[in-house]
């Protein structure tokens, strides 16, 4: 048998690249306050900063948009969008949103009272800001290994149901909205769910009258996992697998900017009349009329299409997975830290250990994602205490054990060869290490600061630092 897995895909329109030199890249990242964020797409050569909303559609998907209904109210694009949803995830209610934050800003409003507690498997950004901005607060119950970048575990995603059952003992069920559990966790390396944990946290929430909600957005990538390695479901196509998941829960936010191979757009579904109903009242003040969310008629198309396109056969998820396996293998090799074992969106470096000499202060992840850009015009994500934030409570930093630099692959966007020269200009900013400089904001806004802050280089303790 043949061992190479090539695209399951040949290339139609092409989009250029250029890279540019390494002192504009300099100049690049001084203008942007050393955030990746804030670089042009122009500066960018090979752009991994996420995989949301940077999926190349399908030729199905370009001529659905040419169906699309735009009608204000009642569009059949609605319609069919509705049906993928139903047909693929399984809940009978739909409200279209803008993307997965418009989800989660009226789910959070919709359930949450002030001195709630949600509990979930590892925070995610915008996630816990709606929760807090609705007046509750996030508990994680994530397992310890999720927070250890070297533990091994196949489901390292998994809910502590003892964690989890502590904090509704303490808190009291009707303090508990719902739990929301995401699968695969973003922040702990795109970690899986197993089918077996899920089915326990939404046995024992249906114990004790509490919702469950699914954060959806890769929820693709957690049934191929599942399908990989979990007894008993070698057999089964992800297809069946993820609608087996969604079963257990109650309700799902979905970013459809991931999966579904769309570049914008997201929903709530739900089982609940009562939920639907507040949801779609919440969608004509925030999102736009309960029949759009937010969406042109042509996104819903696009929306229905990549979402069947997502499962109707194995192999687009399975190569997506295996892209993301070929980098974090190469990186492996040249013995770069990284979170283990590989996730399914992106390949998440350890910057904690790649930069010892700096300390959580200096930001380690911050001014590693900015070095990666400087050596190869390679744009990645912070994802650790920048990311983390302040406590909404104290106003102190979160101090997340996870100091990563996240490289996420756009879905049927880039080649192997892609990925040959991103795993070389991360070999490049490996043998530099010890001289990057750690990085302090010189601008810090007030919601979700990862995005918009600006940094500049501290002085190092380091003798070899050298500062540009
Ligand atoms: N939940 C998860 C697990 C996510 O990864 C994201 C977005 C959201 C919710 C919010 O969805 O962006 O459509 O509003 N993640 C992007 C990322 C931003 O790069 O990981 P959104």
């Amino acid at each position: 048998m043949l061992k190479i897995q090539p695209e399951p895909y040949k290339i139609k329109t092409v989009e250029p690249l250029s890279r540019l030199p390494l002192d504009e890249r300099k100049a690049a990242l001084l203008r942007a306050g050393h955030n990746t964020f804030l670089l042009r797409s122009r500066e960018v050569y090979i752009d991994l900063l996420t995989d949301s909303g940077t999926n190349a559609m399908s030729q199905e998907q370009w001529s659905a948009l040419m169906r699309g209904d735009e009608a204000y109210a009642g569009a059949e694009s609605f319609y069919r969008f509705v049906e993928a949803v139903q047909e693929v995830y399984g809940f009978p209610h739909v409200v279209p949103t803008h993307q997965g934050r418009g989800a989660e800003n009226i789910l959070s409003k919709s359930l949450i009272r002030p001195g709630d507690v949600v509990p979930g498997n590892m925070y995610f950004t915008t996630t816990r800001l709606h929760q807090e901005l609705a007046g509750g607060s996030f508990a994680d119950v994530i397992i310890p290994e999720a927070h250890d970048p070297s533990s091994e575990l196949p489901f390292k995603g998994n809910v502590d149901l003892a964690k989890l059952a502590a904090v509704v003992k303490k808190f009291g069920a009707s303090k508990i909205p719902y739990v929301a559990v995401g699968a695969p966790v973003n922040m702990a390396g795109g970690q899986p769910v197993s089918m077996e944990n899920i089915r326990l946290v939404s046995a024992f929430c249906r114990e004790k009258g509490i919702r469950v909600v699914l954060d959806a957005a890769r929820a693709v990538e957690n049934a191929y996992f599942i399908q990989e390695r979990e007894k008993g479901y070698a057999g089964k196509s992800v297809k069946a697998i993820l609608l087996e998941m969604c079963s257990h829960f109650d309700a799902c936010a979905m970013s459809a900017k991931k999966d579904a191979y769309a570049n914008i757009g997201g929903f709530l579904a739900m089982r609940d009349q009562g939920l639907y109903e507040q949801a779609q009242n919440l969608c004509v003040v925030y999102e736009g009329l309960h029949t759009y969310g937010g969406l042109a008629g042509r996104d819903l198309e696009a929306l229905a299409q990549g979402i069947r396109e997502s499962v109707e056969k194995d192999d687009w998820i399975a190569h997506r997975v295996s892209q993301v396996r070929y980098l974090w293998k190469a990186l492996d090799e040249t013995g770069i830290p990284l979170m283990r074992p590989c996730g399914g969106h992106a390949v998440f470096v350890d910057a904690k250990e790649f930069l010892p000499h700096l300390s959580q202060e200096n930001l380690p992840a911050q001014a590693l994602a900015a070095a990666i850009y400087e050596d190869s015009g390679t744009r990645s994500m912070e994802r650790g205490i920048v990311s983390a934030g302040r406590d909404a409570a104290t106003g102190e930093d979160h101090k997340p054990a996870l100091e990563l630099v996240r490289l996420a692959l756009p879905r049927r966007v880039y080649t192997q060869s892609h990925l040959d020269y991103v795993a070389e200009g991360l070999g490049e900013t490996w043998r530099r290490r010890a001289r990057i400089p750690g990085l302090q904001f010189s601008y810090e806004p007030k919601y979700l600061r990862f995005f918009q802050a600006r940094f500049k280089p501290v002085a190092s303790k380091c003798p070899s630092a050298a500062f540009s």
